[in-house]
């Protein structure tokens, strides 16, 4: 593969969006080959399986059925999205990847970090982000900053408990992948955009 792979993760609230938002400005202004996508979703028919997913009416959802739809959208827009950009040398800004299928349900759903491991074996490939940007907040002041959860999303109605488990997983993860790059946000939102801009020029990822 010729472009590089970014990844962002972090829990609900820690500015994901945002920060994507703002990488993507600081792209454009420098005419830096790029797309930007998410998961679950970024393709047609991941977009169709986020819906399932996340529909706040299929409670009885059972947790391994969750992991495998997830990695399931993960292969097809990996398939669709990411690879063919890739391949055309662009930088690739995904919002959530697969540490997010091992945080949340290999952690926090207790599905164990080895099994979901086993089941995106073939979802993701070889296909290993170059860098994992991990907005480093926890879920207590996330939520605050956002003022609550949002009450028609499926994973966001976990309540408090099941994000302090995700964000356990996340540092847990951190110290085993170096891939995976902690960013302090508690300061301003542009304070953050600065600390990420500086990351990615450092690893040789931007200039
Ligand atoms: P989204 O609205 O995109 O949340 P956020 O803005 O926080 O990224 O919804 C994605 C939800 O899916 C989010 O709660 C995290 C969860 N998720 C998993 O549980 N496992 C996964 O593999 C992925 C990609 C996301």
């Amino acid at each position: 593969m010729k472009g590089k792979f970014i990844t962002f993760e972090g829990c609900e609230g820690s500015g994901k969006s945002t920060q994507i938002r703002l990488l993507c400005e600081y792209l454009d202004e420098r005419n830096i080959p790029y797309i930007c996508t998410r998961e679950p979703g970024g393709s047609k028919v991941a977009e169709r399986i986020r819906e399932i997913i996340l529909d706040k009416d299929n409670a009885e959802m059972g947790d391994e059925c969750e992991a495998l739809l997830y990695a399931a959208a993960r292969e097809q827009h990996l398939k669709d999205i990411v690879i063919p950009a890739l391949n055309a040398g662009k930088l690739v800004i995904c919002d959530r990847y697969i540490d997010s299928s091992l945080a949340y349900q290999g952690v926090a759903r207790g599905l164990g970090t080895d099994y979901v491991e086993k089941i995106n074996h073939h979802a993701v490939a070889d296909y290993s982000p170059d860098l994992t940007v991990f907005l480093n907040i926890a879920p207590d002041e996330a939520f605050l900053r956002k003022h609550g959860a949002d009450k028609n999303d499926r994973m966001e109605l976990q309540g408090l408990a099941f994000h302090r488990k995700v964000y356990g997983g996340y540092l847990s993860l951190l110290k085993k992948y170096a891939r995976i790059r902690p960013v302090e946000c508690g300061g301003t939102k542009f304070e953050t955009h600065e600390k990420i801009v500086a990351l990615l020029k450092d690893e040789g990822l931007i200039n």
